[in-house]
């Protein structure tokens, strides 16, 4: 093999893992702060309710995604109206305000705030299911986003 041809093999290779590497998003690593709060949230979790198994990744995307009727809105509403559903991009509210995107991997600066976590559970949750979201609800949520 000559040597031009052997460095062109190499850099076919150099770009291979290049493009492999940011192809695949990292998941965000938990704080202190976070790993703490889903502590806290299964503590309350078990006390809701006794089956309680678990935090789980399945469950916060499906309850991200799910979309459901507002009583007197009459349209069906989901966290995906204004997070859109690839969560790794910017969303927008109903009146056109961008949102940075909710993945913690891509705005790093998520979720490091309680009384700014619980304002927009409150505000969000009551927005869609017309109810405040339970301890086992917002630990499933936290769950699916530290995993993307
Ligand atoms: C009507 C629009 C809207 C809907 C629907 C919505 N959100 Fe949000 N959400 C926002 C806005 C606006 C913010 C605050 C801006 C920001 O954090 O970038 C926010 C912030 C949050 C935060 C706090 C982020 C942080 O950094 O602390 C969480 C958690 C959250 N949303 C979860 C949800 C979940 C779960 C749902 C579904 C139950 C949902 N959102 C549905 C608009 C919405």
């Amino acid at each position: 093999m000559n040597k031009m041809v052997r460095c062109s093999i190499s850099l076919l290779f150099l770009c291979g893992f290049t493009v492999l590497l940011s192809t695949q998003t990292m998941a965000a690593t938990k704080s202190e702060f976070v790993t703490n709060l889903l502590s806290e949230w299964e503590k309350s979790a078990k006390a809701e309710n006794s089956k309680f198994n678990g935090f789980k990744v399945e469950e916060g995307k499906a309850l991200f995604f799910a979309k459901r009727m507002h009583s007197d809105k009459n349209e069906l509403r989901s966290c995906t109206s204004c997070h859109s559903t690839n969560l790794a991009i910017m969303g927008q509210t109903p009146v056109g305000k961008s949102i940075d995107p909710l993945s913690p991997a891509v705005t790093t600066d998520r979720f490091q705030d309680l009384e700014k976590i619980e304002k927009w559970f409150g505000r969000n949750c009551k927005w869609v299911f017309e109810r405040k979201c339970t301890s086992e609800e917002k630990g499933h949520y936290f769950t699916y986003f530290f995993s993307l």
